[in-house]
């Protein structure tokens, strides 16, 4: 099946994901968890491709989350081992499509072999504008807001901002990237109705897809779906609709 992304009227430049129900869609299937993510991690660079091939600019994946630290060792362990294999597997088709690699969150959390892996690639790719890919990794966006509260908070103390100059602005350009557009589109999977923490002051005006599917069952055909579901919502940013 081909998929028509050209007849799309509009792309959204940057769509954040929330990859749910890897866990669910090994247990039905009677695998380990780790096989879910395995299988979701496959999900990953199909949405990357199609995305690649929508034109859409930014990518942005809640790939392990501040409370994830708290599952078992052995999960957390697979999950990281997993992201270091599919940094291997995926680099190609980084260079490839011109896609860069960034990551948010808590960098200095993360094991230092996936720090150095990630850091190889986030390198070997800083020079590709046509695409972003970001992994939002010990990631929580109240952690990332309050960060910036601080580092404002610090500037102002030592007369390097005015109290005066704490805006809307201001926070935005404290947050971990500052010079990625928010998202405009939020694609949760598993028929999930929260936010969990993610992204809450980068989402303020995204549309919300929410799709029953399983993430290793989210791939290029999922991926176009939810944006033909864009293309027939009416944007408002709060203001009047065009029809009225
Ligand atoms: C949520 O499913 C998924 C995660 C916590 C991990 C997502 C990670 C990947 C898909 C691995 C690959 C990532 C990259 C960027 C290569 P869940 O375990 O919460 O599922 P459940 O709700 O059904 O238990």
């Amino acid at each position: 099946m081909t998929l028509d992304f050209q007849s799309l009227e509009k792309i959204p430049k940057h769509v954040a994901l929330i990859m749910d129900g890897n866990g669910r869609w090994a247990q039905q299937r009677g695998l380990s968890r780790l096989e879910g993510h395995k299988e979701g991690a496959q999900s990953v660079r199909a949405v990357l491709r199609a995305a690649a091939q929508a034109g859409v600019e930014y990518i942005t994946v809640y790939a392990f989350s501040t409370e994830n630290w708290k599952r078992p060792p052995a999960e957390i362990d697979g999950l990281m081992k997993l992201l270091v294999h599919s940094l291997n597997e995926y680099e190609q088709e980084l260079h490839d499509n011109n896609i860069r690699l960034l990551v948010m969150g808590q960098f200095d959390r993360l094991p230092l072999p996936v720090r150095m892996r990630l850091q190889k690639t986030i390198d070997a790719t800083a020079h590709y504008t046509d695409h972003t890919f970001v992994i939002a990794l010990s990631y929580g966006s109240r952690t990332e807001i309050a960060d910036a509260a601080k580092q404002i908070a610090a500037k102002v103390k030592a007369g390097e901002m005015k109290l005066k100059e704490v805006n809307e602005q201001a926070i935005a350009n404290h947050l971990y990237l500052p010079d990625v557009p928010d998202p405009e589109l939020m694609i949760r999977t598993s028929g999930e109705l929260r936010l969990s923490n993610f992204l809450l002051w980068q989402l303020s005006y995204a549309e919300f897809y929410i799709t029953d599917d399983y993430w290793p069952d989210f791939r290029e055909e999922q991926f176009f779906h939810a944006l033909e579901a864009f293309n027939g919502r009416d944007r408002r940013y709060g203001g009047m609709n065009k029809k009225q």
